[in-house]
């Protein structure tokens, strides 16, 4: 990788998003942050210290084609190249019973969470065969490998998210890109405590996830950008289409 390579982060304004902003930012990346908002893209960046002269803030929506197609292109004009991808904007929806659950929450988490991460490989891609080089990190979830009761539409999502990683990497492998996904357990950020508020019972909900969690305790989103890195990083030169758990043991596997 160059000595300042340029990295794209969706939902960069959010928890993870914005801890693997820093983090990268803290190794010399060059960043383009994109969130559905620019204004509370610039709080985010202007909150976390980012220098505006290395950070590209773009607003696109991550299920649209053509904004995805904006950010890369936003990405390419002002930088040149795109080294690392963090396919990282979800959302969770609401949660409810698979018979319960409507139709407009499935098709909306599907259009972000797998739309949006299909869409994001499909333009970035073809940029980093083209320099014969790249790192693309998934976030999936734990959720990608197991069942939660009330949370169907988001666990498919996230099992969606590990197919096309693997598909993905086998594609790419070839034009020297690298393909990963990242799988966090209950990481402290805005999603998980929309998560418990919806559970009905926030307090409850929160001592369930710490005592189901062998470390005992939350993930912070630093913990998540640490291992994002490393996979975006030449020290994972070998590593691709594989799935890192950072759960504090919370998986069984
Ligand atoms: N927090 C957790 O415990 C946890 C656990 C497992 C996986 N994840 C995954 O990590 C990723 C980040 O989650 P987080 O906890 O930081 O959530 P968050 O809600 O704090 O941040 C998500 C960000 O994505 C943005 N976003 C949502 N829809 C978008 C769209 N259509 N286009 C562009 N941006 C959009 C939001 O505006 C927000 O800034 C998500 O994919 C999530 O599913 C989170």
């Amino acid at each position: 990788m160059l000595e300042k390579p340029v990295t794209v982060i969706t939902g960069a304004a959010g928890g993870i998003g914005l801890a693997c902003a820093v983090h990268l930012h803290g190794l010399g990346h060059q960043l383009v942050l994109v969130d559905l908002n620019q204004s509370h893209l610039e709080k985010a960046a202007q909150s976390a210290g980012l220098d505006a002269g290395h950070t590209l803030l773009v607003a696109a929506d991550v299920s649209r084609e053509e904004d995805v197609q904006g950010y890369v292109h936003a990405a390419i004009e002002r930088f040149g190249r795109i080294d690392g991808f963090v396919n990282n904007a979800g959302i969770e929806g609401t949660p409810a019973l698979i018979e319960e659950q409507s139709v407009e929450v499935l098709d909306r988490v599907y259009a972000v969470n797998v739309r949006g991460v299909f869409l994001g490989l499909r333009h970035v891609l073809p940029v980093m065969r083209a320099q014969g080089a790249g790192a693309v990190v998934n976030l999936s979830s734990l959720a990608g490998i197991m069942g939660a009761p009330t949370q169907g539409v988001y666990v498919m999502s996230k099992h969606a998210v590990i197919g096309l990683t693997r598909t993905a990497a086998v594609e790419a492998a070839s034009g020297g890109v690298r393909v990963n996904a990242v799988l966090p357990g209950t990481i402290n950020t805005e999603m998980m405590r929309r998560i418990e508020r919806d559970s009905g019972n926030g307090a409850a909900a929160e001592s369930a996830n710490r005592a189901a969690t062998p470390l005992g305790r939350y993930g912070e989103p630093k913990e998540i950008a640490a291992v994002v890195a490393f996979l975006i990083s030449p020290e994972a030169s070998y590593v691709t289409g594989s799935l890192y758990t950072a759960d504090g043991g919370m998986s069984p596997f």
